[in-house]
């Protein structure tokens, strides 16, 4: 069955762990769902995972729906998310609900993920569910604002921590469905998760959240370098070194293709 926003609630409230992965691409994504991945999420990691950029933040909304209309051809039972990439919903309100119903009806995925927990941001989640866009929220390490808060961890003083949990219960109040944390100290983000009705996806927050997610590309060790955080369950530059040497080697031996 086809996993829903009520799902997750409901897997909250029972503590069964909300098991979450990224995805860009259609063969990943059918890979990841099969295997029972219960919410996949397009993020805009794609810009430096799939397409070689520094940071997110050059990724365009296109390049996100393009991805995301692939993710969710390969997908059945998952929960597909899209992240709102930068600037597609910061600059009004207006601008985020069109981006956003763009990716609702366009992609096929169920809902938008935008960062931060600023008044604006209120409004956009607000706006966005009241006309029918689930969306998910994303506090700590928000890396769409890397040029202002670098990538170090958050929440580390006690007014930064006080801060992060305003915001995450702000965006419950203004109706989002699940938040993702990023980046922060494990006891803040079991204080969210105690306080929250809706699911906290974590990243980097320690192991109390409802429900852990991971860049896939860190995930299978296809990434270069990747956050302190992140855990590799597969080498798989490895494995597809060793597959090009072999292929390599059989091509010059003229064993392959056979004779
Ligand atoms: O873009 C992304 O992959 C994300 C997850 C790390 C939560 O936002
Ligand atoms: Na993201």
């Amino acid at each position: 069955m086809a996993v829903t926003i009520q799902q997750l609630i409901k897997w909250k409230q029972t503590g069964r762990s909300i098991i979450s992965l990224t995805a860009w691409d259609y063969s990943l994504a059918e890979i990841l769902d099969l295997a029972g991945v219960d919410l996949i999420l397009v993020g805009d990691s794609l810009a430096m995972v799939g397409l070689g950029y520094d940071s997110t933040l050059p990724v365009t909304l296109d390049e996100m729906i393009h991805h995301a209309k692939a993710v969710c051809r390969g997908v059945n039972r998952a929960l597909v998310v899209c992240d709102l990439p930068f600037m597609s919903y910061q600059v009004n309100l207006d601008r985020a609900i069109e981006a956003a119903g763009r990716v609702l009806k366009e992609t096929g995925a169920s809902g938008i993920k935008i960062e931060g927990g600023h008044p604006k941001m209120l409004e956009i989640v607000r706006e966005l569910t009241a006309i029918g866009i689930p969306v998910m929220g994303h506090v700590g390490l928000t890396p769409q604002s890397f040029r202002v808060l670098g990538y170090r961890q958050q929440g580390k003083t006690e007014k930064e921590a006080n801060l992060i949990v305003d915001h995450a219960v702000a965006l419950e109040q203004a109706g989002a469905f699940s938040i993702i944390l990023e980046h922060i100290p494990q006891d803040l983000a079991a204080t969210i998760t105690d306080k929250l009705a809706i699911p906290t996806i974590g990243i980097g927050a320690g192991n109390k959240c409802d429900g852990q997610v991971l860049v896939t590309a860190d995930f299978l060790g296809l990434s270069a370098k990747q956050p302190p955080f992140a855990k590799s369950y597969v080498n798989l530059r490895q494995v597809i070194t060793s597959a090009v040497e072999e292929f390599t080697t059989e091509v010059r031996d003229q064993k392959f293709p056979p004779a």
